[in-house]
């Protein structure tokens, strides 16, 4: 049994990013942009700087008020989409509720859109073109199934959700041609009736429902791979912070009947920020290529 250990992955990642930034005079730069004081997304927003920083991408935040209307957080996006030093826009998400998160995504320039959230780069991955962005969590699960070596072609991967950022692209990226992919794809999600027949005839399952401990032992075959995108904070006394993380997968039960396992926290959760990282190094590589032709 493997439990895929995701922050090695991802340090991998972050150190070959680093070296091929090392090479470069010029430096990447990408430009978070975060509403409100949601602790969650500081806290993500932090990471994310602090690992630009470790690989040499320069990295610059704005902070903008709950109370911001959708024209003045559009004219932000106007100002980063012209300026030429600005090679990666990343919005975090939740947005306030008064916002419409999928229009601010599709304002984004496709090509500083390093989230992948927007709809050409949405398109993009359904036309199979690689000049374009993939949402950060399931390139990462990509690259834990490639790098832990799990077998996709021909085989059943079951999909727990239907997400625009997790859930369809991450199916879409196991059905495309070629390796890894080549897979024979099923979207479950809230609605699917007798979930179960599709999880237990699954060689993979991506797991994004966003339901601590949902997939549980009675559910799976046995030799599965199962990727966790879950990170459910559950009440824990015994935790300073008064919570634990949880993934969707009811892990301690599910864990000895697969072949390979991602576990939570230390699985798919740090690949997204590496792969955040790579989406900008390609902007960058990508944007650099355009103004020497
Ligand atoms: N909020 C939680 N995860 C993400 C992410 O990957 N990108 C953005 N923009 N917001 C998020």
């Amino acid at each position: 049994m493997n439990v895929i250990n995701g922050n090695e992955i991802a340090a991998q990642i972050i150190e070959e990013l680093r070296v091929k930034v090392a090479s470069s005079a010029v430096k990447p730069q990408v430009l978070f942009i975060r509403v409100g004081e949601d602790p969650a997304s500081i806290s993500y927003v932090r990471k994310k700087q602090k690992t630009a920083e470790q690989i040499g991408i320069q990295s610059r935040l704005q902070v903008l008020p709950e109370s911001i209307t959708f024209d003045e957080l559009a004219s932000v996006i106007a100002i980063a989409n012209e300026d030429k030093s600005i090679n990666g826009i990343l919005v975090q998400a939740p947005l306030p509720s008064h916002i419409d998160e999928k229009k601010i995504f599709n304002l984004v320039c496709p090509t500083k859109d390093v989230d992948g959230f927007n709809a050409t780069n949405l398109g993009k991955l359904c036309q199979e073109v690689d000049d374009g962005f993939i949402s950060c969590t399931p390139a990462g699960i990509v690259e834990i199934v490639s790098r832990s070596k799990i077998p996709t072609e021909g085989k059943n991967v079951v999909v727990l959700g239907r997400s625009l950022i997790v859930g369809k692209p991450a199916g879409m990226l196991m059905l495309k041609k070629g390796l890894p992919g080549n897979a024979t794809v099923t979207f479950c999600h809230s609605r699917t009736s007798n979930l179960e027949e599709f999880t237990r005839k699954a060689d993979i399952i991506i797991a994004a429902i966003g339901k601590p401990k949902f997939l549980k032992a009675e559910m799976i075959s046995k030799g599965v791979t199962v990727i966790d995108v879950g990170i459910n904070r559950i009440a824990d006394n015994e935790k300073k912070s008064g919570f634990r993380l949880v993934g969707d997968v009811d892990y301690d039960n599910v864990m000895p009947l697969c072949s390979a396992i991602t576990p939570v926290p230390g699985g798919v959760g740090p690949m997204t920020v590496a792969m955040l990282m790579s989406n900008t190094v390609k902007a960058f590589e990508l944007s650099q290529k355009q103004s020497n032709s």
